[in-house]
């Protein structure tokens, strides 16, 4: 039997649709070739060792039956808890080393955590001889991220599994490839991490205090969301671009947005760029801006000039794959 394995899946973006996704509504999403890689090796002992320097994790152990109760640090939170969901489903003997490094900081909210369990539960299948089909991949996952965040689309979990650019409606109840070539972005990072949940609880909280305003943004973004999918299997960059700026104006009225991301949201129109917007939860993260190839230097320039940090990507790339 195979005793090591090392699985890789990709970062991914948020195109349009975050926070009304979490309610039912559809997004789009692009995975970026920054990728995270996860080492399995099956070991004797019952027992989880976890080496994921990238998120301080350094020597961490816990036995099998001890999986997913005590003080489990942030950074361990994922795989412990897709360990123990794939254990219920398919037991199996002795333990598993895993040892994670990943191509991008997981402050970026490129969707580290979720490309990680994805990677978890691909390789632990496969050293096992199971063969997972797609969907049970996702929601196996998708249930680890509910257990460790509570609440949380699973598009990012989509993303990671299927790649390319997905049309995404929660929980996976549409997973649909959308066939697209040349998405160029420009990603500038606002140098703030955020954190998602405590966002995705403000915005539920002025549904709550707001309903009419929350809502009719949502049915906005809506709109956009299905007129840009089209747009986009067109490749007609300026209709898309411009529904990317509607979409911002929207999550700016659902209060999302933040003095730096509307900083490097102008900054990049002004330079040319078809349309941008906050990606993710929004108060810091990234800003996306879609770009010609003859304006990506200069809208890269013009984020740069008001302290946004370019990251390098590409859009559209594989999802999870078996590397060796
Ligand atoms: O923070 P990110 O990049 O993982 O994106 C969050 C997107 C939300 O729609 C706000 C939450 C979700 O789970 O879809």
């Amino acid at each position: 039997m195979q005793k090591t394995i090392t699985v890789s899946a990709p970062g991914k973006l948020l195109l349009l649709g975050e926070h009304s996704v979490v309610y039912g509504y559809p997004c789009l999403v692009t995975s970026v070739n920054q990728r995270l890689y996860l080492t399995a090796t099956l070991i004797p002992d019952d027992e989880l060792q976890l080496e994921a320097p990238d998120v301080k994790i350094n020597g961490y152990k816990k036995l099998y039956k001890d999986l997913g109760t005590g003080e489990i640090p942030k950074g361990a939170r994922f795989i412990e808890h897709g360990l123990a969901n794939f254990l219920r489903k398919y037991p199996f003997q002795g333990g598993v080393r895993i040892e994670t490094k990943s191509d991008f900081s997981s402050q970026y909210g490129f969707g580290s955590s979720s490309a990680s369990t994805v990677c978890l539960i691909k390789a632990i299948s496969e050293l096992n001889g199971i063969h997972l089909s797609k969907s049970e991949l996702f929601e196996i996952s998708y249930h680890t991220l509910l257990d460790v965040a509570g609440k949380g689309s699973g598009f990012d979990i989509a993303a990671a599994i299927y790649g390319g650019v997905l049309y995404y409606v929660t929980p996976g109840k549409v997973i649909e490839p959308i066939e697209v070539t040349d998405l160029s972005l420009v990603v500038g990072y606002t140098g703030i991490k955020v954190d998602t949940v405590q966002v995705v609880n403000e915005v539920a909280q002025l549904k709550t205090e707001k309903p009419e305003l929350v809502h009719s943004q949502f049915e906005t973004i809506t709109t956009l969301v299905e007129k840009a999918k089209i747009a986009l299997i067109q490749k007609n960059w300026s209709e898309f671009g411009r529904f990317m700026n509607v979409n911002q104006e929207a999550l700016d009225r659902l209060g999302v947005s933040s003095a730096k991301l509307d900083a490097m949201v102008t900054a990049a129109r002004g330079a040319g760029a078809f349309g941008a917007k906050l990606s993710g939860a929004g108060r810091g993260d990234c800003m996306i801006a879609l770009v010609s190839s003859e304006k990506k230097n200069v809208v890269c320039e013009a984020v740069n000039a008001v302290g946004g940090q370019v990251i390098p990507i590409q859009t559209n790339v594989a999802g999870v794959n078996i590397e060796i």
